[in-house]
């Protein structure tokens, strides 16, 4: 992953843990209304994907059991993972693209109420994306998926030569003169694995966008509904086709692209279908990006005017990322595709402890609090969920306390320790065993692999040093028990 020039290497330090006298005065363990939705505190799991799915996309109790650990820390509200709208092919990631996948979730929905003792609101996160192929061997890309133009071989002064003979030539080239010789979007097949953009207008299934996705996404909010989730997150963040409508570097000329108003065009769109169909008494909220964080993308000035507007059109809540992109992401190895979160922009939507001098702990506050304020000048009380680098309370609380965000989550501090929101609540911050920001679990991801954290395979390791490093991978964190001893200190 990328890294600051700076490598200041930050503590991690959550501060002073409160009483539960303190806890009862505080905002974090205070009700907020989403919608129609009632969180019992402030507190909230964002989305993470962690590869447990079948390879239908479907729940299996991997994925219960993953989500059931996270609702016995009680937290106000949980997002599962990024869940495709499509029924397509797409790994163990899960759909909602078919009535058939509604049995499962409706199992999801059950255990998750059930362990969290009804505290917890479950919301899941609808995706779109386009498609994305590996980067493929070079003798493969000139061998097979190159289309040999007119272009190339007037550029390689080979006229009447077969096409044969003109793949072979580029295959002896070097990159220098490759650059000279391919257009932008070839040299990006071979270098990076081939990508679908919301601009590439020659293509039928892109330029119809606008018309498929209001439809897809109502579809599957309405399984959700049907499945027992108390709400939907569309994902209009990160790398995905709804963040790339939004993007200042949608150019598409068709209306839904250009201005800051046309690129916002089709997610209001997808949200009023998502409200027809769903029901107007149905919790529906987003993702969005404070900031893109990459050249010529979008910056907090077009998430202000996103955040005012997505309040405007009813949004029951705006939960804010950052980064996160393709643009700028780092060359796969061959036979691996691009991943969003190598680059500069993915530092910034997952920031680890070597920083710059701003840390990795509240990069997201100033934006989300502009963002806020303006929608609150606006005459909305559109509540607004901050994530990023949070790891304690004192942190958390300064937050809200000084009107930045409605509510504070975490991602790596709740996967770290899912039972921390409950520690906290019950006076007992000292046992929270505290995420390090080294972003083991984001390499996991990156690799497509079972998502775990490092300090639960290290304690797993500790306990039982005769297995192989593989074997002792745990699958789900420590158990903790609300009426045990102090089992972990962070002292
Ligand atoms: C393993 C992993 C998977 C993630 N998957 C998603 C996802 O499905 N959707 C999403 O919007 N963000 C996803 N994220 C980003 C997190 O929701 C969060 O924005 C990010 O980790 C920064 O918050 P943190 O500092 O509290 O970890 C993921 C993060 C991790 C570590
Ligand atoms: S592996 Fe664990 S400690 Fe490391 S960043 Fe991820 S959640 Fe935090």
């Amino acid at each position: 992953m990328w890294k600051p020039a700076q490598r200041i290497k930050h503590k991690v330090s959550p501060g002073r843990w409160p009483t539960a006298a303190e806890i009862r005065s505080s905002l974090w363990f205070s009700p907020i209304q989403l919608g129609q939705s009632r969180l019992e505190q402030r507190t909230w799991v964002p989305a993470m994907v962690p590869w447990r799915a079948t390879d239908e996309g479907k729940v299996n109790q991997d994925v219960i059991d993953w989500y059931v650990r996270f609702a016995e820390g009680r937290p106000g509200a949980i997002v599962v993972e990024a869940t495709a709208v499509r029924d397509l092919p797409s790994g163990p990631l899960l759909r909602i693209g078919d009535d058939r996948f509604i049995p499962g979730l409706q199992e999801l929905t059950r255990a998750v109420h059930h362990a969290s003792q009804g505290e917890t609101r479950l919301f899941i996160q609808l995706i779109d994306f386009l498609s994305i192929r590996r980067r493929p061997p070079a003798e493969k890309y000139f061998r097979q998926f190159l289309k040999i133009t007119d272009t190339h071989r007037q550029k390689l002064n080979m006229p009447d030569a077969k096409e044969e003979k003109i793949r072979e030539h580029l295959l002896s080239l070097p990159d220098e003169k490759l650059d000279e010789i391919l257009n932008e979007s070839e040299l990006e097949s071979l270098r990076m694995g081939y990508r679908e953009r919301v601009t590439d207008m020659a293509l039928e299934h892109i330029r119809s966008l606008p018309q498929i996705l209001p439809g897809l996404f109502a579809e599957a909010a309405r399984r959700a509904r049907d499945a027992g989730f108390d709400g939907v997150e569309l994902h209009y963040a990160h790398a995905y086709t709804m963040a790339s409508f939004l993007s200042a570097l949608n150019h598409r000329d068709d209306g839904y692209g250009g201005s800051r108003a046309q690129r916002l065009r089709l997610p209001l769109e997808v949200l009023q279908k998502v409200r027809e169909k769903a029901g107007v008494d149905y919790t529906v909220g987003c993702r969005f990006l404070s900031d893109e964080c990459i050249d010529a993308g979008s910056d907090p000035d077009d998430a202000v005017y996103y955040g005012v507007e997505f309040a405007r059109a009813g949004m029951d809540f705006l939960s804010l990322s950052r980064g996160g992109k393709f643009e700028d992401a780092k060359q796969p190895q061959v036979g691996w595709s691009a991943y969003p979160y190598t680059g500069r922009s993915g530092y910034e939507c997952m920031p680890t402890c070597i920083s710059d001098e701003f840390g990795p702990f509240g990069r997201n506050i100033e934006p989300t609090s502009g963002i806020r304020h303006a929608i609150r000048e606006a005459g909305y009380e559109t509540p607004v969920v901050l994530i990023g680098g949070i790891h304690g309370y004192e942190q958390a609380e300064a937050i809200l306390q000084s009107g930045d965000a409605d509510i504070v989550g975490s991602a790596r501090q709740s996967l770290a320790d899912p039972d921390w929101f409950r520690k906290v609540k019950l006076g007992r911050g000292g046992e929270v065993r505290s995420c390090q920001f080294t972003n083991y679990c984001e390499g996991l991801d990156q690799k497509h692999k079972q998502v775990t954290c490092q300090l639960w395979d290290r304690q797993a390791l500790e306990e039982n040093p005769d297995r192989t490093r593989d074997g002792k991978r745990r699958m789900l964190a420590p158990r903790w028990h609300a009426n045990s001893e102090t089992v972990f200190s962070n002292k």
